[in-house]
């Protein structure tokens, strides 16, 4: 089954939390993030999906700056990682749209900025693809115009409690019928 190598979940936490919700403009976005990062601040392997444009860099500006960010927070495009240092937590913030060959991750030490501890978001994860451990959560982005459709799809233990978390919080977020679908193909870009 494809979501095997994407994700971490066991039986034991199956079946997977799947959520999604309308966000109507730039701001709902960024206050829609704000509102996941309390839940963040031990870290965990976030992959942002959506085509160009869908709000990737958006989504980690509202988080970031929600975790104490007080500047801009740059697009990692050219730079490949943009990293933040807010208390004591790590913030890696990835672009792997440039990036040549997976491989590459592997040269600049990725599973060293990937230790657990560290919050990293990783927009474009489907070209690190077989190098890249598996996420906790996959987010999806649809642009849809003036709004976007967001999908949070738990892919670990840890982030099936997020889910939970959020979905008692905001009545907005519907469950995801056909997760292991979503999550396996649609969701993670994944390749055959
Ligand atoms: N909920 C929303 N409704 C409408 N527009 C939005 C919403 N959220 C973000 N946007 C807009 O979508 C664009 C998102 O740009 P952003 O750079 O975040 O995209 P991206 O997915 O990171 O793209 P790339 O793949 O090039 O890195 C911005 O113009 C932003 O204002
Ligand atoms: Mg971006």
């Amino acid at each position: 089954m494809i979501i095997e190598d994407f994700t971490n979940v066991t039986a034991e936490h199956s079946p997977v939390l799947s959520l999604t919700r309308n966000l109507h403009g730039e701001a709902a976005t960024l206050a829609f993030a704000a509102s996941l990062a309390p839940l963040l601040t031990s870290g965990g392997l976030i992959f942002l999906q959506g085509t160009l444009g869908a709000g990737k860099t958006a989504f980690s500006r509202g988080l970031i700056q929600a975790l104490g960010h007080q500047g801009a927070v740059k697009s990692p495009t050219y730079t490949l990682v943009e990293d933040y240092l807010l208390d004591s937590l790590h913030i890696y913030h990835f672009d792997l749209y440039r990036l040549g060959d997976p491989e590459e991750l592997e040269f600049m030490g990725i599973r060293d900025y990937i230790d657990g501890d560290a919050l990293c978001l990783v927009e474009w994860p489907d070209k690190g693809h077989g190098v890249l451990p598996p996420a906790d959560l996959i987010i999806d982005l649809d642009d849809l115009g003036d709004s976007r459709q967001i999908y949070l799809t738990a892919a670990s233990a840890r982030a099936n409690s997020w889910l939970q978390q959020l979905q008692s919080r905001d009545s907005s977020l519907q469950p995801v019928e056909d997760t292991l679908q979503l999550a396996g193909q649609v969701r993670t870009g994944a390749q055959p």
